[in-house]
């Protein structure tokens, strides 16, 4: 029976709260699945700088390594805001384990669920229509990581430089993946780009058509971003997999988050060449409702299934935990966010709802 290493890092914010959820709602799935989990925590984030003085402490990164996949909360807030660039939590410690481990590829699934139309914000006749979408964004590089960047002063003036940059590679790996992808879903790509005015799009482009010629069973589309932020709105049912580049998948995936409900639902998957993934909510730490117990946990408890399904080829735990969560979600246990204004007495706490999937899961199974 294998001992499956998972390295646990919580973060900032809202992360530890949400993170106690995912890990509760793990411990059912041991049992019930005769799994063994072998949690290891580690610090990261802004925690990490005031204890260790580094965002990314060689021991997190070490753990890491010897880990067979990564849960990771979030990172960031405000008090570490004002650190320089390379410092920040965001850069110094998530973007550096993306780029260590070469986890290039970001899942990101949104789905209406069966009679939680009413949770989108959407009118009902949209909303009503399936909306089950898989945002495949490239997470390695674009203008996240191209060289060039930083400050200078030109004529006593400031200013401040970020570079674009994809290589054809990079652009091939990405595609070839949201191409396999569409072919378990519902065989379309969406490729959003900005191939009227930027050069990276226009080999994005290019390259996307080459790689669609391998796979004539899927349809594809392109579509610039502008266009893609606006259609998302109006017809989300008419999107599969969206296939993006780093920045443009990060804009998107927020708005995906919201059109099924709120941000605190929409887990992720970062993942590399041989299957090894961190698996993280698509939020932050939000730190306008941290240490509350109002933090939606869902996002959390499902980036641990997708870890299962992903990374530990755990298919039949990964969708008792996503059984779990529509079960709960169609009961009615929300956290307040979800939770329409004028029924706000009726919203749950973030460890309510852990322990409502949790239970489902023990009765269930
Ligand atoms: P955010 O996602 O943290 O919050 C945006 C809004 O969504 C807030 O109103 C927040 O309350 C709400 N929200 C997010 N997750 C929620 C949840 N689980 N339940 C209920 N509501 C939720 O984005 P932000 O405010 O722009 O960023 C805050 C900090 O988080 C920044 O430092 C940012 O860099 C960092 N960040 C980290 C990650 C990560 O660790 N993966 C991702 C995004 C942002
Ligand atoms: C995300 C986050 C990160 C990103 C930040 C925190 C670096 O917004 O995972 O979506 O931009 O990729
Ligand atoms: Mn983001």
């Amino acid at each position: 029976n294998k001992i499956y290493k998972v390295a646990v890092l919580p973060g900032d914010g809202i992360g530890p709260e949400v993170m106690a959820e995912a890990l509760k709602v793990l411990d059912i799935i041991a049992d019930k699945f005769a799994l063994t989990f072998d949690f290891q925590h580690y610090d990261v984030g802004g925690i990490a700088i005031d204890k260790h003085n580094h965002a990314l402490p060689q021991e997190t990164l070490a753990g890491c390594e010897c880990a067979d996949a990564i849960l990771f909360g979030s990172i960031g807030g405000p008090k570490w805001d004002s650190l320089p660039l390379d410092q920040r939590p965001e850069r110094a410690a998530l973007l550096k384990l993306r780029s260590h481990f070469d986890l290039f590829c970001n899942l990101r699934p949104a789905t209406i669920y069966q009679g939680l139309q009413h949770l989108s914000p959407l009118r009902s006749d949209i909303a009503q229509q399936q909306v089950d979408m898989m945002v495949v964004r490239e997470l390695t590089s674009g203008i996240y990581f191209g060289q060039p960047k930083g400050r200078e002063l030109n004529n006593d003036q400031e200013v401040a430089f970020d570079t674009m940059r994809y290589s054809k590679s990079e652009i091939t790996r990405i595609a070839h993946l949201a191409f396999l992808a569409a072919q378990k879903r519902n065989k379309k790509v969406t490729s959003v780009d900005k191939a009227n005015v930027l050069e990276c799009s226009r080999l994005w482009r290019e390259t996307v058509d080459e790689v669609a010629t391998s796979y004539p069973d899927v349809q594809l589309e392109h579509m610039y971003i502008d266009n893609a932020a606006m259609q998302l709105i109006r017809k989300p049912s008419d999107f599969d997999v969206i296939l993006s580049s780093n920045l443009f998948g990060d804009i998107l995936s927020d708005e995906c988050a919201m059109i099924t409900g709120s941000m605190g639902l929409l887990a992720s998957a970062s993942i590399n060449q041989s299957g090894f993934g961190l698996f993280e909510p698509a939020g932050g730490s939000a730190p306008d409702i941290a240490n509350l117990g109002i933090a939606n946990p869902v996002a959390q408890i499902l980036s641990a299934a997708m870890l299962l399904r992903y990374s530990l080829d755990q298919n039949a735990a990964a969708d008792a935990i996503e059984q779990g969560v529509v079960h709960a979600l169609q009961q009615g246990v929300l956290t307040k966010e979800l939770v329409p204004s004028d029924e706000q007495h009726l919203a749950k706490s973030t460890s309510e709802v852990g322990d409502y999937i949790r239970d489902y899961i023990a009765r269930s199974y």
